[in-house]
């Protein structure tokens, strides 16, 4: 069983949006796999940056997509985005600089973070557009 399971009940019927994420699930499974088979700091960290440039580069597509449908949360939903990409960016510091290790614990808090986040503000999201299609 993966990580995290794609679609599992991440799937919102958006192809653009869809790709998207499981494209970020499937570096996180990566990325798991990295740490449970080969601790290596330094694969962990490429991966680790991969997924942040993933990461970036999707929520401006969606943060794009939310001004140009003038959707409502908007704001809230680019905030929480902004949480993630700052708790991202202090990870990858601390791991490249040799501070911390990238560990299973941190690494479930991003995986929370990522399904919480599709499970509600990208599904609120997904049924706005398929209301205002
Ligand atoms: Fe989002
Ligand atoms: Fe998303």
């Amino acid at each position: 069983m993966s990580y995290v399971d794609w679609p599992g009940e991440l799937a919102l019927g958006i192809p653009a949006m869809d790709e998207d994420h499981r494209h970020l699930v499937e570096t996180l499974n990566e990325l798991r796999e990295t740490l449970l088979v080969a601790p290596s700091r330094r694969d962990a960290a490429g991966l680790l940056l991969q997924f942040v440039r993933i990461a970036r580069e999707h929520f401006g597509r969606e943060e794009a997509l939310m001004a140009e449908r003038g959707y409502p949360a908007a704001i809230e939903h680019g905030h929480e985005h902004g949480e993630l990409m700052a708790v991202l960016s202090f990870m990858l510091d601390a791991v490249r600089t040799g501070q911390a290790n990238l560990d299973s614990d941190t690494l479930d808090h991003v995986r929370r973070w990522l399904c919480g986040h599709i499970e509600n503000s990208d599904a609120s999201l997904a049924s706005f557009l398929v209301r205002h299609g």
